[in-house]
């Protein structure tokens, strides 16, 4: 089996793992009734997609593993958050690191998509060419605002709402 092989086989885990799902699923229950965007699997794989756009479009040169394993996870936490208010890049940096380990990614590895993770809602590593840079746009890139109904009560800034599709 080749490396790369290798490495794309831990998001394959990831999406597996026991964990993980319950996580998945503690999000869709808290979120039934909500009206704003989700924290689900369909928001993940559009953060993971379009990362890998801006990855290639900008030479950022990251491995595809990592743009898909931060993705996946980046907002695993969310639950908690609306359980007791702790921040969930926070909760998602740190419930992601078991997981990470189970599904035997490199702790070099797994430290950058924890730190990608923990600082997703940080504007101050938005311009930085890193996986952290691209995963606070690719998350913040994702939100359909200009087809979202709920989108007049939405406490988005007003510069971070995407109402346009391509600028
Ligand atoms: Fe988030
Ligand atoms: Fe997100």
């Amino acid at each position: 089996m080749s490396c790369e092989l290798h490495k794309i086989n831990y998001v394959n885990q990831i999406l597996q793992n026991e964990t993980y799902r319950g996580y998945l699923k503690q999000n869709e229950e808290k979120e039934r009734e909500r009206i704003f965007c989700h924290h689900d699997l369909a928001h993940f794989l559009d953060v993971a997609r379009i990362g890998m756009i801006i990855n290639l479009e900008e030479g950022y040169g990251l491995p595809q593993e990592f743009v898909y394993a931060a993705a996946l996870l980046h907002d695993i936490g969310r639950w908690k958050q609306y359980e007791d208010g702790e921040d969930h890049a926070a909760v998602s940096a740190r419930l992601c690191g078991p997981i990470l380990t189970a599904c035997q990614v490199p702790e070099d590895e797994a430290d950058l998509i924890r730190g990608a993770i923990a600082s997703h809602r940080d504007a101050a590593v938005r311009d930085e060419k890193s996986l952290r840079g691209l995963l606070y746009r690719a998350d913040k890139l994702s939100r359909p605002c200009f087809g979202c109904r709920a989108e007049g009560a939405c406490n988005w800034k007003a510069d971070k709402k995407n109402r346009e599709l391509i600028r």
